[in-house]
């Protein structure tokens, strides 16, 4: 199975690219190789690749940035996904588009499933949104898998913010009033390549199971390190950011168990698997 990864210089395309000890052949096009708001360019990748599947990993991810620039953002998130979703059906390609917690508004008090209404807070998770209709419209094969809270090796993120700064201070004051799942890429990765190689088209939630704060996931990273930094809890209203934020984003991966595809270990376990294997 020949896996064409798109956005492969990002956080998840990188793992992605590693292959995981599956089969596939994966070839991963980074933003200079294939920019994917050029409909030419997408063309031109699957004429070369010939790919089975694409998984499009590419993203405008700067969410406090997207409020000041939502052009950009749906240029990428929006018409890049056209782009590539079109690219792949023309190329008989299945589609996989990896979308966000941030569809959701976050009024909810149990996890989400596939098939709960978005409502999206912010100008990422309207462009993200509008690139899942896209998706869904444009490829006669897709798969939509939202994720959250994603953390691993590659690239700036949560869990490297957080060590850097118990490395620099003895207090750290962190967010506890929005929960959600944090995600390590390996996980993330090994249930991507598993679920393309399948025809069960259709919205998948894929995150490490169980749920916390960034509060608490903070404590958890200090813990594991054994770092003696205390994280402090403050509210949203005391962080103020561009962007909203949904207060509670944690998503049921109900598609995944009625598809018979295996459960994402709890976050606490891969967090700790991720940073014994971390020294940065
Ligand atoms: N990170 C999270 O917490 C999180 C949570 C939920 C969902 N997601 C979704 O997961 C996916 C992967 O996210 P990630 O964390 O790996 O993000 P990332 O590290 O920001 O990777 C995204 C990659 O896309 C590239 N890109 C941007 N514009 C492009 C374009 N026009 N053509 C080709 N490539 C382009 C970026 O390149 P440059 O570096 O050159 O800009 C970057 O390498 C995204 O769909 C994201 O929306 C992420």
């Amino acid at each position: 199975m020949r896996v064409l990864v798109t956005g492969a210089g990002g956080q998840l395309g990188r793992e992605l690219c590693q292959g995981h000890g599956t089969s596939a052949e994966v070839i991963g096009l980074d933003r200079r190789g294939l920019d994917v708001t050029d409909l030419a360019q997408c063309r031109e990748a699957i004429a070369a690749w010939r790919p089975v599947v694409v998984i499009h990993a590419a993203a405008y991810t700067a969410v406090d940035r997207a409020e000041e620039e939502p052009d950009e953002a749906f240029r990428v998130n929006a018409a890049g996904t056209r782009n590539m979703a079109l690219a792949a059906r023309e190329g008989r390609a299945k589609f996989c588009y990896i979308s966000t917690d941030y569809v959701f508004d976050g009024q909810a008090s149990t996890p989400y499933n596939e098939y709960d209404a978005p409502n999206p807070l912010n100008v990422y998770g309207k462009s993200k949104l509008a690139g899942e209709r896209l998706s869904q419209s444009l490829s006669d094969r897709w798969f939509i898998v939202r994720t959250s809270w994603v953390y691993g090796a590659h690239g700036a993120n949560f869990v490297k913010t957080m060590l850097r700064l118990g490395a620099e201070r003895e207090r750290v004051q962190v967010v506890a009033d929005q929960t959600g799942s944090p995600t390590w890429t390996k996980d993330l990765a090994d249930f991507l390549l598993k679920l393309v190689s399948t025809e069960a088209y259709g919205i998948y939630h894929a995150t490490n199971a169980g749920q916390c704060s960034w509060y608490e996931f903070a404590r958890a990273i200090f813990e594991e390190k054994g770092l003696r930094t205390e994280a402090v809890p403050c509210t949203t209203g005391e962080f103020p950011r561009p962007a909203r934020r949904p207060a509670y984003s944690v998503l049921d991966g109900a598609a995944a168990r009625y598809n018979g595809l295996p459960a994402m270990r709890h976050w606490r376990e891969a967090l700790r698997e991720f940073l014994q294997g971390w020294n940065e």
